[in-house]
C-alpha cells in the first residue's frame, strides 16, 4: 500500500541545506537557511547558552515531564521579554502563554487554535512570506490569502497596497505580521506606518497575529525589537503573538518558542489557555525541556541577561558589517549603473536581492551559492572575506 505513496518535494527552505552539503566545490557557499555563522563560518553556541548548560549540570536537574504548558519560568521570562514586565496586560494576567517548540510550533499550535474556535476566519499573510507559513496553515487547513507587501519596482514596502488589502479583507481576520526583520524581504514598516496598521486593524476588528522570530537580532536591542507588538498590546487589542529562539539564543535544534494569547481579561486567558494545553497534548503531549531551562536562566539572571545583549549585538553587528560590505562591492563593481542601496536599507539577517527562480538557480548552479528560489540570501551566513566573491556571482546572475 505504501506504493502508492509520491516523492515529496524537497523543501525550499531546509532542503538547500541538504543540496549544499553534497556539493563538493571549496567555493560553496550556504546562504539559504538562516542560520548565524562566525566570520569562520562555523556555527556558534553563545557563551551565555554554554554557562546557562553549566548551571543546569551543576544543579543535576532531573528529566520529569513538564506541564503541557511548559516551563512556568520559560513562560514568565518569555511573555516578560515580549511585553516588558510591567504591562499591565502581564500585571492584570491577560495573557495566556504556552511554551512550544519554536517558531513553527507555536504559530502550527495557534493555526489548531485558530481552526477550532474561528471557523469562518481566514489568516491574511504578506506577499511574500516565511515558506513555512503557507504549510503550516494549509495543515491545520485554516484558509488564508495575501496581502501585498513588497513592491518590486522600489524594492520597498507597498503600504498602500497591504493597508487596501487588509481592509478589503472580511471583517474579523487573523493577520499575520513579521514584528521585526520581515523574512524574506527585510523590509519593515516604520513606526508611523505601524500606528496606520493599527488604526485599520482596530477598525476592521482584525486580530493582529505577530510572527517574532528575531527579537534583539533585528536592531540588536529587545525592546526596540518589541515596538510593533506592545503598540498594538497598547492599544487593547487582543492578539497572538509566536515566539522563537532559535536565532536570537542561537537554540535551533532545542525547538525552543512560545505561543502567547492577550485576552481581554485574564478569566478569558485562562481558558484560552486550556484550550491550547488540549490541542497541544494529542499533537506533541508536551515541550521539551532543555531549551526552556538555558532561557529561563539567562534571560532570568540579570548577569547573564546582560552578557547575552552584548553577544546578540556583536551578531546583529556582524550582519551588519558583511551587508555594508557586500553593498560596498556590488556597487564598485557593477558598471550598470543599478541602485544596490536597498540592500543597506533591509534588515535582519537576510537580504531580498530581487534574484528571480533562474538567476537564483544560476548562482547555485555555476557559483555554488546555495540560496533560496525567491531570491533570498542569509547574510548570517556570509563572511567578510567572502563578499567579494558573492557580489561577483550576484553581478553575473543578475546581468545573465
Ligand atoms: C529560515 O527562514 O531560513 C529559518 O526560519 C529556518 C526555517 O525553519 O525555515
Amino acid at each position: 500500500r505504501f506504493e502508492s505513496v509520491t516523492m515529496a518535494p524537497p523543501d525550499p527552505i531546509l532542503g538547500v541545506s541538504e543540496a549544499f552539503k553534497a556539493d563538493t566545490s571549496d567555493a560553496k557557499l550556504n546562504l539559504g537557511v538562516g542560520a548565524y555563522r562566525t566570520e569562520e563560518l562555523q556555527p556558534y553556541v553563545l557563551n551565555v547558552v554554554r554557562k546557562a548548560e553549566n548551571l543546569m549540570l551543576e544543579r543535576g536537574e532531573n528529566k520529569e515531564y513538564l506541564p503541557i504548558e511548559g516551563l512556568a519560568a520559560f513562560n514568565k521570562v518569555t511573555a516578560d521579554l515580549l511585553f516588558g514586565a510591567n504591562n499591565t496586560v502581564i500585571q492584570e494576567g491577560k495573557v495566556a502563554t504556552v511554551q512550544s517548540l519554536s517558531g513553527t510550533g507555536s504559530l502550527r499550535l495557534a493555526a489548531a487554535f485558530i481552526q477550532r474556535y474561528f471557523l469562518d476566519a481566514k489568516v491574511l499573510i504578506s506577499s511574500p512570506t516565511w515558506g513555512n507559513h503557507k504549510n503550516i496553515f494549509n495543515d491545520a487547513r485554516v484558509p488564508w490569502s495575501e496581502y501585498r507587501y513588497y513592491d518590486p519596482r522600489t524594492v520597498g514596502l507597498d503600504f498602500d497596497g497591504m493597508l487596501a488589502d487588509i481592509k478589503a479583507a472580511p471583517d474579523g481576520s487573523f493577520v499575520l505580521l513579521h514584528g521585526c526583520a520581515h523574512n524574506p524581504t527585510g523590509i519593515d514598516p516604520t513606526p508611523e506606518q505601524w500606528n496606520k496598521l493599527a488604526d485599520i486593524i482596530q477598525d476592521k476588528n482584525h486580530i493582529p497575529f505577530f510572527d517574532v522570530a528575531y527579537q534583539g537580532f533585528a536592531s540588536g536591542s529587545l525592546d526596540t525589537d518589541a515596538y510593533s507588538v506592545r503598540l498594538f498590546v497598547e492599544r487593547g487589542l487582543e492578539l497572538l503573538v509566536a515566539q522563537s529562539y532559535s536565532k536570537n539564543l542561537g537554540l535551533y535544534a532545542e525547538r525552543i518558542g512560545a505561543i502567547n494569547v492577550v485576552c481581554s481579561s485574564s478569566d478569558a486567558a485562562a481558558r484560552v489557555k486550556s484550550q491550547l494545553k488540549r490541542l497541544a497534548r494529542p499533537m506533541y503531549s508536551n515541550p521539551p525541556v532543555h531549551g526552556a531551562r538555558i532561557v529561563a536562566n539567562v534571560v532570568g539572571d540579570a548577569t547573564l541577561f546582560n552578557e547575552w545583549k552584548q553577544e546578540m549585538e556583536l551578531m546583529a553587528g556582524r550582519i551588519k558589517n558583511v551587508r555594508q560590505r557586500l553593498f560596498d562591492y556590488l556597487s564598485q563593481k557593477d558598471k550598470s549603473g543599478k541602485d544596490w542601496s536597498f540592500i543597506l536599507k533591509q534588515i535582519g539577517m537576510f537580504s531580498f536581492t530581487g534574484l528571480n527562480k533562474a538567476q537564483s538557480e544560476h548562482m547555485t548552479n555555476k557559483w555554488h551559492v546555495y540560496m533560496t528560489k525567491d531570491g533570498r540570501i542569509s547574510l548570517a551566513g556570509l563572511s567578510l572575506s567572502k563578499c567579494e566573491y558573492l557580489a561577483d556571482a550576484i553581478i553575473d546572475s543578475f546581468h545573465n
